[in-house]
């Protein structure tokens, strides 16, 4: 996009007198605010006047000020009110047909889009990877899911995408499947060839649901991989906070193509899966960040990436460091890579990304997103002067890796890929609310789970609720926690124990 504001390609009659510029719904609040209103409605905190004095001061007057209830005149009232607007404004720039704010992230998205999908059907092919909350929407929705597996990095012990080939035989596994559900980018920037699967859903007549969480900034800059929505996808969720600038929790859901979703099924799922009191402050950031993105949005990716590729390359001189990047490219499941994540590959130190990413926590106080055996994540959001804050992160990687030196490390485990996940026995919904037992973890072959169970490395879910638990799944994930990994998902983080069906 060359630095100029987004306005829509295809420019539909709704977007008429739309302007990037413009953020209404944070001019609403504002406004709403600043004339100093009868508050006779909640939060009860009016403006801050009822609020713990030093809260007021940690987060400033102006947050409680701005605080207001849905349901204000002038605000988002009505069909043409400032919030309506704001939302179709994202539409814009996004270039999504409608899209809806969230205010309990993308994870609420998730819970939306498969409530929504569960209209179509049940059954649904979804990569076995997909976050947390997409699992919990399907238990929600009562979908049944026929997982098919990403691409798993042996060498780095990661997983990538999916691949339009593997979507392609799932989905003619599963000819009742109603839609496709995939991740892209992952949290190592790995992007999908979202146009492939977007060909290989349509060919089938399903839509395309892609879990864009880490790719809210991908739309506004012509140096980064095409977004979802560019390639085609139906539904798309852009968790906005985690790169773009919005508030924690604040997220947006985008329909893509409408022929394949109703808009208004969707509309309504949305509507079930938030609160009746939705926050203003998260509200007006998402309204806030997209102007930022769509007017500035180019050039401060511009900066930020060019900062990140010199971190990256004085990563690249720190011994024993190496970085993930455009070389991942054409690795089965990377059809592209996202230049504003910066994924550290500590393979060449001998110790893990778990050991550095604590030292550089208790040296520095630099903390990480995300740390895993062979890579550890680090995150630089659109406009942050990466150019200044990656100093600090690679003098800590520097220090951390000098500090390793002396050390005595545990032999590490080599890679092995984890083994098949069990047959799908119940819903993952009746298995959930099912009646079940808690027994103990060494007793579990044969059973079927009531609860996920993710061995990391490399966090693909190896038990969902409704699977049948094998011998070879309970060795495997014996077989990590014994030599350092860990286990995400159960509710005995200590794994003795797992809940089972009756
Ligand atoms: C792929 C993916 N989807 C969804 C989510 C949930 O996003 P949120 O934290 O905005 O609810 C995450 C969170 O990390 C994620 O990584």
């Amino acid at each position: 996009m060359s630095g100029d504001v987004i306005q829509s390609s295809r420019e539909t009659a709704a977007d008429r007198g739309l302007d990037q510029r413009e953020a209404p719904y944070l001019d609403a609040i504002v406004a709403y605010a600043a004339r100093d209103p009868g508050r006779f409605h909640v939060p009860g905190h009016k403006g801050g006047e009822g609020a713990d004095p030093e809260l007021v001061a940690a987060l400033s007057e102006g947050a409680f000020q701005h605080d207001i209830p849905a349901g204000i005149e002038g605000v988002d009232v009505g069909p043409d009110s400032p919030f309506q607007r704001s939302q179709r404004l994202a539409a814009q720039a996004w270039g999504a047909r409608r899209s809806w704010f969230l205010i309990s992230g993308a994870s609420q998205g998730n819970h939306a889009a498969c409530l929504a999908l569960r209209h179509a059907g049940r059954k649904v092919v979804a990569q076995r990877n997909v976050h947390s909350s997409t699992v919990d929407g399907i238990v929600l929705a009562g979908l049944e899911p026929a997982f098919v597996a990403p691409e798993l990095d042996a060498e780095l012990g990661i997983a990538h995408c999916l691949t339009p080939e593997s979507l392609a035989r799932a989905l003619d596994r599963c000819p009742d499947a109603v839609a496709a559900l995939t991740v892209s980018p992952t949290y190592f920037g790995a992007v999908a060839d979202v146009r492939g699967l977007a060909r290989v859903a349509h060919e089938r007549g399903v839509p395309l649901i892609v879990d864009e969480a880490w790719g809210a900034h991908m739309r506004f800059s012509q140096e980064l991989p095409d977004s979802a929505l560019e390639c085609g996808a139906d539904l798309v969720l852009s968790s906005v906070h985690k790169l773009f600038g919005s508030l924690t929790q604040s997220a947006i859901l985008h329909l893509g193509r409408d022929e394949l979703i109703d808009a208004d099924v969707v509309d309504r799922c949305v509507t079930l899966t938030e609160s009746t009191s939705p926050s203003a402050l998260l509200t007006a950031s998402l309204d806030a960040a997209r102007r930022q993105a769509a007017v500035r949005g180019a050039k401060l990716l511009a900066e930020t990436v060019a900062g990140v590729e010199r971190a990256r390359e004085a990563i690249r001189g720190i011994p024993g460091l190496d970085v993930l990047d455009e070389r991942l490219i054409g690795r089965p499941g990377v059809h592209d890579w996202d230049p504003l994540r910066l994924a550290v590959d500590v393979r060449r130190t001998g110790s893990t990304g778990i050991r550095i990413a604590k030292l550089m926590r208790e040296l520095d106080d630099v903390n990480l997103e995300l740390e895993s055996e062979n890579v550890i994540v680090a995150v630089f959001g659109a406009g942050e002067n990466a150019a200044d804050s990656a100093t600090r992160l690679v003098n800590s990687l520097r220090h951390a890796v000098e500090t390793l030196g002396a050390e005595h490390e545990p032999p590490k485990r080599p890679f092995t890929p984890p083994p098949p996940w069990g047959s799908l026995e119940l819903p993952p919904r009746e298995a959930f609310f099912g009646p079940q037992e808690v027994i103990p973890f060494a007793e579990a072959v044969g059973r079927v789970a009531a609860e996920s169970l993710a061995a990391y490395p490399p966090g693909i879910p190896n038990v969902l609720p409704g699977e049948r638990l094998t011998q070879e799944t309970v060795d495997y994930i014996n077989e990590v926690v014994e030599h350092g990994g860990w286990v995400r998902g159960a509710v005995d983080r200590s794994l003795k124990t797992i809940r089972v069906a009756r």
